[in-house]
């Protein structure tokens, strides 16, 4: 009877396809980030002019507004900070601008800051400004910042130590600090913080390519990675498809 005899090769028809093609486990968002994710989500075709080299997308600029002795700026700087700089220094340029919620006046032809937590957080601050200028680049001057910014010390014990456990010249930093050029560098700093707009209310307070708004600063401190990850335009590091691997099929 033509019902049973075509029964079988109908049925391999639906199974076969079923158990061998790989489920997608990526969202939406992810698919065209490279040609291997492409295919397992069979959108290659579509996602063709993604990935063919002409993607040269621009690192995602992040900003922290924060101060030396501001828990929680230690604690989003130990954190979602250092998680995100670690798995993503390639496609982001991390801005650090230590003052927060310092005060400034001209004395002189030197500024003269008062900090929310006295005159330590005031050279902590400097210190840190220093820092950045004084060492070649981000990879060496963010592990001394982070370092500093784990510890309640007065900044020169925390600068000695952090600069003895990373084998930093820490001479010419402190040199730095506690002459006109780190008054001028630290007075940038300032400028820079009061040129935000919206101006800011509270540190940590940070910046997405440019831009503060509440939901932004909600999205760093709870999941900087995925935020960093998801307004990168360009083909995703595996550090951003890890965290959504296995967790999902998506509907094709
Ligand atoms: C940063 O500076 C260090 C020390 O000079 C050097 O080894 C490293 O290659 C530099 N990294 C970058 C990204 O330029
Ligand atoms: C990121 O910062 C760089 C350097 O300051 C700037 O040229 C660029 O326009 C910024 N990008 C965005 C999207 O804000």
């Amino acid at each position: 009877m033509m019902t049973t005899k075509w029964s079988l090769p109908v049925m391999l028809i639906w199974v076969i396809p079923a158990v061998t093609v790989s489920c997608c486990r990526h969202p939406p968002s992810v698919w065209c980030s490279s040609p291997e994710i492409a295919k397992e989500c069979q959108v290659t075709k579509q996602c063709s002019s993604f990935y063919s080299g002409e993607v040269n997308a621009n690192p995602v600029n992040f900003t922290v507004y924060l101060e030396y002795l501001c828990p929680d700026c230690k604690q989003f700087m130990a954190g979602e900070l250092y998680k995100a700089y670690t798995k993503l220094s390639s496609i982001m340029n991390l801005g650090l601008v230590p003052y927060g919620n310092a005060r400034e006046s001209k004395v002189g032809s030197k500024w003269k800051f008062k900090c929310q937590h006295g005159e330590k957080e005031c050279l902590g601050n400097i210190i840190e400004t220093c820092s950045m200028y004084v060492l070649p680049n981000i990879s060496v001057y963010f592990p001394f910042i982070h370092c500093m910014e784990a510890s309640y010390e007065s900044p020169k014990e925390s600068s000695k130590k952090c600069a003895k456990s990373l084998q930093i010249d820490l001479a010419p930093i402190l040199e730095c600090a506690e002459s006109i050029v780190g008054n001028q560098l630290e007075h940038q700093m300032a400028l820079k913080t009061a040129a935000l707009k919206p101006a800011h209310t509270y540190v940590p307070w940070v910046t997405l390519n440019g831009v503060h708004t509440e939901d932004i600063q909600k999205q760093a401190e709870s999941d900087l990675v995925k935020l960093i990850c998801d307004t990168y335009k360009g083909p995703k590091p595996s550090a951003c498809t890890e965290s959504e691997k296995a967790r999902k099929c998506w509907k094709l």
